[in-house]
C-alpha cells in the first residue's frame, strides 16, 4: 500500500522531471539594421548573436567588429578577423552607395539577418534574409531571391544591383556555407564554460502596491539565473493560478536574468498560495515559496515524531502495568 502510494505520489506530484537540461544556443546570426532618412543620411547597426546572447558589436565609424566576450572570436585568427572586417566594410560601403544612388525616393529601414544554425541531427543550415519596414524583402544564398509580395518588383531591382557585383555570391556562399558553420562550432566550443553554466536563482516574495482596496498583489522574484528558460507559476496546492502575470526578462551585466511574476488576489485568499519555480540549475528540484507561512521542516518532523513517541511511551506503560 505504502509502495503504491509512493508510486502514485511520484507520478502525481509535479517534480522537475520534465525540465531537461538546457541545450544552450545552437545558432549564430549577424543582424544588420540600416536606416536611410534621405539621399545623404544613413545609419547602420551591426551585431552578432549566439542564440539570444549578443557576442559581437559593430563600430560603424571604424568599420570593425567589437568582441563582447573573451571567446567571441571562436578560433578565427587575427588575419581572418581582419579579412571579415574588410568584407563587411566593403558590404556596408557598397550597400549604402547603391541604395543612395538607386533608391532615393523613400525613407526606409532595412533589416537583414544572416547566419547558420546547428540542427539536432548535427547538420548546419544557413540562411540570409532581408526585410524592409518589417516585411520580407529578399533572401540570399547562392543567388538573390526576391520575396513574393507587394514589394517584389522593387526586390527584383535590388537583386539586379547585387548581381552587378562580380563575385558577390561567391563571397556570400563562402560566408554562409563554410565560414559560418566552422565559426559556429568553434565559438560554441570556445564559449562552452560560459554558455553551459548553470546559475541558481535567488528567490523571494514581496507584496506590491495594492491595485484595488481589499486586494493584495503577490510578487514572486527570481533573480540572477542562467540560462534564460525558466518556469514560474503561482499555485494553490497543485492548482496553477490562471491570473499569474509574468513580467519581462531583465538582464544583469553578468549575463544572468531576472524575472518576476505577480498574482492579484483578495486579501483573505492569499494564505495557502505558493510560487513554484522550475529551472535547469535546480537539478529537477522545484523551488516552492509559500505566501505568509513558512513552517520549518524541523517543526514538521517534531509534529510527527512527538505524538508517535508519546503513543509508544503510553503503549510501553500500558504493557508494564498489565504485567
Ligand atoms: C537628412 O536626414 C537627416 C536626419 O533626419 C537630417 O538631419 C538632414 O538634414 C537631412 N538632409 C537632407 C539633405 O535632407
Ligand atoms: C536558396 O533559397 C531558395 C529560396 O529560398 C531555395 O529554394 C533554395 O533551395 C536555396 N538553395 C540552397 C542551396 O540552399
Ligand atoms: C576551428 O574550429 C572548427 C570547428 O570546430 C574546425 O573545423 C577548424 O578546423 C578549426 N580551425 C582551426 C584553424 O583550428
Amino acid at each position: 500500500m505504502l509502495l503504491l502510494l509512493l508510486v502514485l505520489l511520484a507520478v502525481l506530484l509535479p517534480g522537475g522531471d520534465n525540465q531537461e537540461a538546457s541545450p544552450g544556443p545552437t545558432s549564430f546570426h549577424i543582424i544588420q539594421i540600416s536606416a536611410f532618412a534621405n539621399s545623404t543620411w544613413t545609419k547602420h547597426c551591426g551585431s552578432g548573436w549566439l542564440g539570444d546572447l549578443q557576442i559581437h558589436g559593430w563600430d560603424s565609424d571604424t568599420g570593425t567588429a567589437i568582441f563582447l566576450k573573451p571567446w567571441s572570436k571562436g578560433n578565427l585568427s587575427d588575419v581572418e578577423v581582419a579579412e571579415m572586417d574588410n568584407i563587411f566594410q566593403c558590404y556596408y560601403f557598397g550597400f549604402t552607395r547603391e541604395v543612395q544612388e538607386h533608391i532615393f525616393d523613400f525613407q526606409f529601414k532595412y533589416q537583414s539577418i544572416g547566419g547558420c544554425e546547428l540542427q539536432s541531427g548535427g547538420a548546419i543550415v544557413s540562411s540570409w534574409k532581408g526585410a524592409v519596414g518589417g516585411l520580407d524583402f529578399l533572401s540570399i544564398n547562392t543567388t538573390c531571391w526576391p520575396a513574393p509580395g507587394p514589394s517584389s518588383s522593387r526586390a527584383e531591382k535590388v537583386c539586379e544591383i547585387f548581381a552587378k557585383y562580380k563575385g558577390i555570391f561567391d563571397t556570400v556562399e563562402h560566408l554562409l556555407y563554410e565560414t559560418c558553420p566552422r565559426f559556429l562550432l568553434s565559438v560554441l566550443e570556445a564559449g562552452k564554460v560560459d554558455l553551459q553554466r548553470q546559475v541558481k536563482p535567488k528567490t523571494w516574495l514581496s507584496s506590491g502596491p495594492s491595485p484595488e482596496p481589499g486586494h493584495v498583489l503577490l510578487v514572486c522574484h527570481v533573480s540572477g539565473f542562467y540560462p534564460k528558460p525558466v518556469w514560474m507559476m503561482w499555485m494553490r496546492g497543485q492548482q496553477e493560478q490562471q491570473g499569474t502575470q509574468q513580467g519581462d526578462f531583465l538582464p544583469n551585466a553578468d549575463g544572468t536574468w531576472n524575472l518576476r511574476t505577480t498574482l492579484e488576489v483578495a486579501a483573505g485568499e492569499a494564505a495557502g498560495l505558493a510560487c513554484r519555480v522550475k529551472h535547469s540549475s535546480l537539478g529537477g528540484q522545484d523551488l516552492v515559496l509559500y505566501w505568509g507561512r513558512s513552517i520549518p521542516i524541523g517543526l514538521v518532523i517534531l509534529a510527527i515524531t512527538v505524538p508517535a513517541l508519546i503513543f509508544l511511551l503510553g503503549l510501553v506503560l500500558w504493557f508494564w502495568r498489565r504485567r
